[in-house]
């Protein structure tokens, strides 16, 4: 069956709804109310197919260089048939073509990211999405989720492994932030 990767509209919000709050109920994913999505329909996409929305993404501005992929999620029947795949290189281009530098995730699916081309990075690093929304969520103090990030510049490479020191040029911008926030 055929499915289109396109910008999410208003009449989508329940579907989407359906997919983030089923893995919510699961503890996999943060659960949304129509009014926040709503609210960011616009960096919304969805994967459609027959009418019926069968996965979704958005990308969120963590600083004018740096967006975040939330919201990532396929439904549980369409899962492993390349979906998440698709609305991840979608996202990626949409990243890119707004000028980002870098593209990260905050994830449980971390082998699924790397595969991706998404390397693995320290958590703490990630500095804007730590030091603004984390400090509300109530999983913070312990916190499983693992940092991803792609590099979306041309001839920038992440290779850094979680907990690791990394002297990146872009990279290292996100470590000098952290520590002014502190
Ligand atoms: C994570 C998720 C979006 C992946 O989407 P998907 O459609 O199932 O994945 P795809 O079929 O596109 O897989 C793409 C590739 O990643 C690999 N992959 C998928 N999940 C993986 C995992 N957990 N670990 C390692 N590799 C994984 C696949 O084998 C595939 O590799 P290939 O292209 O070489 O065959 C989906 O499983 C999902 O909705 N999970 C629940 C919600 C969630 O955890 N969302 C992430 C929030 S950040």
């Amino acid at each position: 069956m055929k499915t289109t990767i396109r910008q999410a509209t208003e009449a989508d919000i329940e579907g989407i709804l359906k997919i983030v709050n089923h893995y919510a109920a699961e503890n996999l994913m943060l659960p949304r109310t129509a009014e926040q999505v709503r609210r960011v329909l616009a960096h919304f996409l969805v994967a459609e197919q027959a009418g019926a929305v069968v996965g979704c993404g958005s990308l969120v501005q963590l600083t004018p260089q740096l967006t975040e992929l939330r919201s990532l999620a396929v439904a549980a029947d369409q899962r492993g048939t390349g979906l998440g795949r698709r609305l991840v290189e979608a996202l990626v281009e949409r990243a890119r073509a707004a000028g980002y530098d870098q593209l990260c995730a905050l994830t449980l699916q971390e082998g699924f990211f790397n595969s991706l081309g998404f390397a693995t990075v320290d958590r703490l690093a990630v500095s804007p999405k730590i030091w603004t929304e984390c400090i509300y969520c109530p999983k913070f103090d312990h916190c499983d989720e693992i940092a991803v990030l792609m590099n979306l510049t041309e001839g920038e490479t992440v290779t850094a492994e979680r907990g690791s020191d990394v002297s990146l040029g872009l990279w290292q911008q996100l470590k000098v932030s952290r520590m002014i926030n502190r």
